[in-house]
Order: C-alpha cells, then structure tokens, then sequence
C-alpha cells in the first residue's frame, strides 16, 4: 500500500509535468501552422502552381506515417499495400470523374508533358502514315518540331501564328486518313484555349490538356489520347498523367525502347519501374478534394467561369490593362494581360508581389502579364487581385 503511494506520489507530478508540455508543444503547434497559413500569398503561378491547402494539410498530417504504416509516402515501397491503393485510387478517380470505361487506361509517366511530344509520333505513326497537328503555340509548336525530329509524317493543317497566337483556329479541314490529330487543350502562355473542339469526322483526338486538365468535364470519348503535366491543376512536377483509349495501344510498335512505349506502362499499370510516388499521392488527394470538397467537374467548371469572369470583365470595362486575346477564344486558367507600358507591368508585378500576390509575370518569351485561376485558386483570390488592380490603376493610370 504504501509502495504503491510512494509510486503515485513520483509519477504524479512527473506526469503532470509532461502533460503540460504535451499541451504547450501543441499549442506552438497550432500557432505555427496558422502563421504558416496566414503567410501564405495568393498564388497566380502558371505551374507548378496552387494546390488546395486542404491537401497540403492532408501531406503535412499523413507525412511522417503514411496509413499506419510507421513509415513516410516517400519510404514506403512502390510495391507495397499501401501504395498500390493510392495508385489504383487515383486511376478510379480519374475514370470517374472523366466518366471513362475499362477502353481506357489512365498512366502516370515522367519526363513531363515535353516527353509526350516525343512519345506520341514515337508510338504512333510508322511508315506510310501521317498524322495532323494545330499550330497554337509554344506548346503545339514544340509537339510538332519533336515529330518533325524523328522524320515522321506530319501536317500542320491550322495556325494561328499569323496574329500572335491571339485566337484558336476554327472550320479545320482535317486529313480523313491521319491516324490522329493533335491540339493543345489550352495555350498556357498565349491565353488562349478551345472553347469547344473540333470535328475530326471520327479521327481520334491526341490532346496536350496539360494547362486545363480536370477544370472541367470533358466528352473524353473524342480522344485516343490525352496527356497532362499534374502540375498546373491535379498535383506536383514530376507525374504526367496520359489516359489512352485501347485501339491506339494497338498502333505501338515492339522496336520503341521500353521505357517510351505506351504499352509498357498500361501493362504494368504504370508500376514497370518506379513511379514517382509523392507526386501520384498527391494526385489522388488532388482528385479526392475535386469529388468529395468541391464536388466534381461541372462544379470545378462553374467556379472556374466565375473566377475568370471576374478578371475579364474588369479588364474589359477600362482601358488601362488590356488582353491579348480575341474574346471568343480566351483562356479560363491562364488571363493573359498588358499595361500601358513595360516599366509599369515591372511595377506592377513587384508592387502585386509586395501586397502578397504572386506569380503574374508573363512567360519570359511574351512579356507582359499573367494570372494563373488554376482549381486551387479561390474567388476570394481573384477578387483581391481585381482591387489591386484597380488601386494601381488609380496610382498610375
Ligand atoms: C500546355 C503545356 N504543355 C506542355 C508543357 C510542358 O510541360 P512539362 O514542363 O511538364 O514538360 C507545359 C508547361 O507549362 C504546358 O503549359
């Protein structure tokens, strides 16, 4: 008896002791991460770019114990359990969401959506075929030169290169015996996207959607083939999400490298080699927070309208800052945007980022100004960015 009220009397305040600690830990805890957040800027960048903070939560808890496994998402193996259900879960999102069935395979491949250009005419086209290409920008005309590398067939059958890549090409005659054609969903640095694709009379669409992936449904059954760098809208750099229908996995040939076939990948489901984990993860938490928060894509698709909305009729109703852009073929993710002059879109760049907005610097092969209104970028985002603008606009107009 005594013993045991000796032992109380030590632990006792021992316990208390930690308790107190354990409680003073938590509450740095807590002050830290809402500093963390409060310091957080709105973030304009066109990629990698916004993720939904609630992912980033969801990273920052599960990071240093994935699912009980006593282990972090990047020690686990890519053979494991655990993984194997972020993988499989993340291809079941991404069917559902884009209403795909079993005639498609969702991958995950590196190299970004830049090896893409390569492996499309790669797996493709053989000789004796040819394959059709719409010239809308850096990004089309990078996909183009990269078959033109390998001397493969390929026309451009519409450019817009003749007015800056101000607009998208509409009333396309396309090749009846192209074995696909390819687009750019939406032109990342021009500005400018398909408001609606085009009728390739039943040759299958190839699509780079890498700036616009996931920011609205999508009839996906028009395409052989869309591919999308994760990290504008789903995720970080480093995953490149291809979904391919089963007809075009049928054109690749045995003499591609291993490593740059189509088939290797839907084989394996995408687990040939070692994905890029951390990035798949997040991918699937990226594509949890679109169905279970937001509430799917015709959902992301309103907000996305409202968002863009926003910033172009405020830029429309002056005459200070001015698109670059022809109305009907405007971007909804990438606002492209310029001031009166050089020295003021310096000013205005620096002062925005002063005032914690940040990213809306052109690309450096255009110039001028950008805001990105990728999924993780909220109204209240871009309504802040709107009354900067009108403040500069009243201190230097
Ligand atoms: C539409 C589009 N395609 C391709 C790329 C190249 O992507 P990556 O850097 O993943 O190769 C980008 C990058 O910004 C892009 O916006």
């Amino acid at each position: 008896m005594a013993f045991n009220y000796c032992i109380a009397c030590y632990l006792g305040p021992i316990l208390e002791n930690q308790l107190y600690n354990v409680s003073i830990f938590l509450r740095t805890l807590s002050e830290r991460r809402k500093k963390m957040k409060a310091n957080r800027i709105h973030n304009f960048n066109p990629g990698p770019a916004a993720l939904p903070l609630a992912v980033l939560e969801e990273i920052q808890e599960s990071f240093l114990n994935f699912s009980g496994s006593g282990m972090s998402i990047i020690e686990i193996s890519h053979r494991s359990k655990p993984f194997d259900d972020v993988i499989n879960d993340a291809v079941v999102r991404t069917k559902r969401l884009l209403h795909l069935d079993d005639n498609y395979h969702v991958l995950f491949l590196q190299g970004g959506a830049s090896l893409q250009f390569a492996m499309i005419p790669m797996n493709f086209l053989s000789a004796g075929s040819s394959a059709d290409y719409v010239d809308t920008g850096t990004w089309s005309s990078k996909a183009i030169q990269e078959a033109q590398i390998q001397g493969k067939s390929i026309k451009v059958v519409a450019s817009s290169k003749d007015k800056n890549y101000a607009y998208i090409p509409r009333n396309i005659k396309f090749n009846e015996d192209a074995v696909f054609v390819h687009i750019t969903s939406n032109n990342t640095i021009k500005g400018t996207a398909w408001a609606d694709y085009p009728d390739t009379k039943g040759v299958p669409m190839v699509c780079d959607m890498s700036s616009d992936f996931m920011s609205k449904p999508v009839d996906a059954h028009k395409f052989g083939l869309i591919y999308a760098g994760a990290q504008k809208n789903v995720g970080p750099a480093g995953v490149c999400l291809v979904i391919i229908r089963n007809d075009m996995l049928d054109l690749v040939p045995d003499s591609v490298p291993t490593m740059l076939r189509y088939t290797t990948y839907a084989a394996k489901n995408s687990l040939y080699n070692t994905p890029p984990c951390f990035a798949v993860y997040t991918v699937d938490l990226v594509l949890k927070w679109l169905e279970d928060t937001v509430g799917g894509l015709d959902k992301m698709a309103a907000l996305n309208r409202k968002k863009a909305s926003l910033l172009y009729d405020f830029i429309d109703a002056g005459d200070f800052y001015r698109t670059t852009t022809e109305p009907d073929s405007r971007s909804l993710m990438n606002v492209t945007f310029r001031l009166p002059d050089e020295e003021l879109e310096k000013q205005f760049v620096g002062q925005a980022l002063e005032n914690g907005l940040g990213g809306l610097k052109g690309h450096r092969s255009v110039g001028g100004c950008r805001a990105s209104l990728y999924n993780a970028v909220s109204i209240e985002d871009v309504e802040a960015l709107v009354d900067f603008m009108k403040t500069f606009e009243k201190e230097n107009g």
